[in-house]
């Protein structure tokens, strides 16, 4: 797991209808999740439907270094013996999280208030990424770090025995911001307040709760809402049934609407209304998506999706709608250059710190495959029609970048392909052959 994977170009080029009934593997922000609290807990955690992904491996692995137990069985059932709030070991080499920003900042976030020293790293991609974000508001705990410059990794973090609580209203959108601070006020007395303006992912709180943690959440004079957890307070280990990610669900719904004649459903698939921004979107759009068998396990909400194909029509995105989308801009931008008219997408700047500057990679990806785009510091202007394809699109590390361009490669004139699919495996493990399963021809370069 160590290093960068040796480049792995791959070519999708257009095919017949798609069909057929697909899991897509599990959600990466709840699999991260599950072995954190699990870590933190008292007893045994179950986790059915763990990603397997890099990304979240690398949190099993930092786990097991902070002193958790973590084993799969043979049955794909993940087991986590936790230490119990505030149990946490100091590990004795560094935590190398690869590819994730989210294990990054939530593990960060989690190892803060303890009396311990870390040290952190990643990839070429995650130590380009910003920290300061999480750094900043745990330094006010009473963490201290010592960061490359820019606040960037690799850093090394001096938790701190003796945490003070804090009320901290969130500069960006940023769920991984608010579930640090939240994950640092576990093993802090008092009261750790997060004040978000606008609601990101909640998998955090909902985990809280389900393990037995104290959060509340109030809304405030100005609209944004206080999100409360209670340290000090034991969790309990507890069943996780891990949904299905929606935003790797997004690949092949929007192959199966954009190919003429598909039908596809996806089962068990996670739809927290903080996830589904990109269905609302597609359904504004003209697309023919169906939430079937809607039910909630494990405190979260998820249900079949049907896909019909579809004729998408351009759209403008409210931006407010970005933080409940914010992986999904990729695929939506693969849509909205096959869509008659216009989409205009605007408040992206956080697109610009992701795995890559999705911004720029959208915009110059989609150039490359003959799509007219208007690129802003933080907007899309996407013009549809039919894209000519018939171009190596590079991928800068982005596992998102890569699937939505081969999702592109399947409705051109002339095949997609990309400079390098292995990041793919952070979120997507399987991404080739479901695709192909449901008859996408996606395959090795030459
Ligand atoms: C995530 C939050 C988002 C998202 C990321 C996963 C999480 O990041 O892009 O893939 O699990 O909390 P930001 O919080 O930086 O927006």
């Amino acid at each position: 797991m160590q290093g960068s994977p040796s480049p792995r170009p791959l070519r999708s080029r257009a095919g017949g209808a798609l069909s057929g009934t697909v899991r897509v593997p599990g959600d990466k922000s709840i699999s991260h999740r599950s072995l954190m609290l699990g870590a933190v807990a008292i007893g045994e955690t179950e986790i059915r439907g763990l990603l397997t992904g890099e990304d979240v491996l690398r949190t099993a692995d930092a786990m097991r270094a902070l002193g958790a137990g973590v084993e799969v069985g043979a049955d794909g059932v993940w087991r986590v013996r936790g230490v119990g709030v505030g149990g946490l070991a100091e590990p004795s080499r560094v935590l190398d999280m690869g590819n994730s920003g989210t294990a990054a900042r939530l593990l960060m976030g989690l190892v803060a208030t303890h009396p311990v020293t870390a040290v952190f790293t990643g990839d070429d991609s995650l130590v380009k990424r910003p920290m300061a974000r999480v750094t900043g508001p745990l330094e006010r705990m009473g963490a201290t770090f010592v960061t490359r410059s820019g606040g960037r990794l690799p850093l090394a973090l001096v938790g701190t025995a003796s945490a003070v609580p804090i009320a901290y209203r969130l500069p960006v959108a940023s769920a991984q911001v608010k579930s640090a601070v939240l994950l640092a006020g576990l093993n802090t007395p008092g009261i750790t307040t997060v004040i978000e303006a606008e609601p990101t992912r909640d998998h955090t709180e909902l985990m809280l709760r389900h393990f037995g943690g104290e959060v509340t959440t109030e809304r405030q004079e100005d609209g944004a809402l206080a999100v409360s957890v209670t340290g000090e307070v034991e969790l309990r280990g507890r069943a996780v049934a891990v949904p299905a990610d929606p935003s790797s669900a997004a690949f092949p719904v929007v192959a199966a609407v954009l190919r003429d004649g598909s039908e596809i459903v996806l089962t068990g698939v996670g739809t927290n209304p903080r996830r589904t921004g990109l269905y609302e979107t597609l359904v504004e759009m003209g697309a023919d998506i169906r939430f079937e068998n809607e039910r909630v396990e494990a405190g979260e909400p998820v249900a079949d999706l049907r896909v019909r194909a579809g004729r998408l029509k351009g759209v403008t995105v409210p931006p407010g709608r970005a933080p409940s989308m914010i992986d999904e801009y990729p695929i939506l931008a693969v849509a909205a250059a096959c869509a008659e008219g216009t989409t205009v997408m605007n408040g992206l700047a956080e697109l610009r710190v992701k795995e890559s500057d999705r911004l720029a990679m959208i915009a110059a990806g989609l150039q490359a495959c003959g799509v007219a785009v208007e690129v802003g510091a933080d907007s899309l202007v996407v013009h549809g029609g039919r894209p000519r394809g018939g171009a190596t699109v590079a991928t800068a590390m982005d596992h998102r970048i890569a699937m939505s361009f081969l999702v592109l490669g399947m409705v051109c004139a002339e095949p997609v392909a990309v400079d390098d699919g292995a990041f793919i495996d952070t979120s997507f493990p399987g991404f080739v052959s479901l695709m192909n399963g449901l008859g996408a021809d996606i395959g090795p370069v030459g």
